[in-house]
């Protein structure tokens, strides 16, 4: 028996557009994935995680297995406290915490570039076409700018970012919406183009408001950034919604993070107390969700 864990994590700004080239900045939140390894007579997978992630578990498991060049079989068990509501990371932090758990069985003292990749062997399963922000974010965790194909580096936050993390209750359907959002530029290219122009500068600017700490700014550009992805048409009623009660609970800004047309939408609070207010009263619409500081210590 062996296990391993993978990092949960919100993006800031850029999902989608980073599956294009553009910047996104991810930010790791305390929860995680725990996964449990046991050789068995043939491949299995068990959850005692809520929401349990999709039937493709199965095919990303055996694409690890594959990239690891491993033939036996195991039992995997997932758990840990990374709710799989979508837009949280939960594929990529199940991915990693699958290497890890193989690394630590086999004592392979794989590097953290090397768990990385076999983990986005496994993310190509769940996503078809990932970014790599997932898996990176589930390895690193921390705070960072990310470009596809050319890696990422750590940025510095001021100060600690209070924000609601809250599930529009319908899972985050990612591999659909990167599809939709690819149809999308082939048919709007001009439009999308401008579209990525101004994604890119809402995280240029984000880097130098976290790294100033102005978080009125930081709020205003997730707002710009929540305006674009509606354009791309990943937002959904759901989402809007969730914006709009944090918005009347004076967040300073709101957007879906990670895939959309469902999963989680962030909220940018003041303070502690601010966020904890916040998520009272999406309480109050029946929405779940639970407050987090991100940036400690970055
Ligand atoms: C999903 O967390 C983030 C997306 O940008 C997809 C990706 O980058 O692979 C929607």
């Amino acid at each position: 028996m062996a296990n391993g864990i993978g990092y949960g994590k919100i993006i800031l700004f850029g999902e989608h557009f980073v599956v294009h080239g553009c910047p996104a900045i991810a930010l790791g939140i305390g929860n995680k994935a725990i996964v449990e390894i046991q050789k068995a007579e043939k491949l299995s997978y068990t959850s005692e995680v809520k929401g349990t992630l999709p039937k493709l578990t199965t095919a990303a498991i055996q694409n690890i297995m594959d990239a690891m060049q491993i033939k036996d079989a195991f039992h995997v068990h997932l758990k840990g406290d990374l709710p799989t509501i979508g837009g949280l990371g939960s594929s990529a932090a199940f991915c990693v915490a699958l290497v890890r758990a193989l690394n630590e069985e086999y004592q392979l003292n794989l590097t953290d570039e090397i768990i990385n990749s076999h983990a986005y062997e496994g993310e190509k399963a769940f996503h078809g076409n990932p970014s790599g922000i997932d898996n990176t974010m589930a390895t690193y965790g921390g705070a960072i700018k990310f470009i596809r194909d050319k890696g990422f580096e750590s940025i510095k936050l001021h100060s600690p970012l209070y924000l609601v993390v809250a599930s529009t209750g319908i899972p985050s359907p990612t591999a659909k919406m990167v599809a939709k959002v690819a149809a999308f530029k082939e048919k709007n290219t001009k439009v999308f183009d401008h579209l990525l122009d101004s994604a890119e500068k809402i995280v240029s600017e984000g880097v130098a408001a976290l790294a100033a700490g102005n978080i009125q700014k930081i709020g205003s550009l997730m707002n710009a950034n929540q305006d674009l992805l509606s354009a791309i048409g990943v937002s959904s009623e759901r989402n809007d919604l969730i914006n709009r009660v944090a918005t009347e609970a004076g967040a300073l800004g709101n957007k879906l993070t990670g895939g959309g047309g469902g999963g989680s939408c962030i909220a940018l609070a003041s303070d502690e107390n601010h966020a904890q207010q916040i998520l009272d009263k999406l309480k109050e619409k029946r929405f779940k969700g639970f407050v987090t500081a991100v940036g400690k210590g970055s």
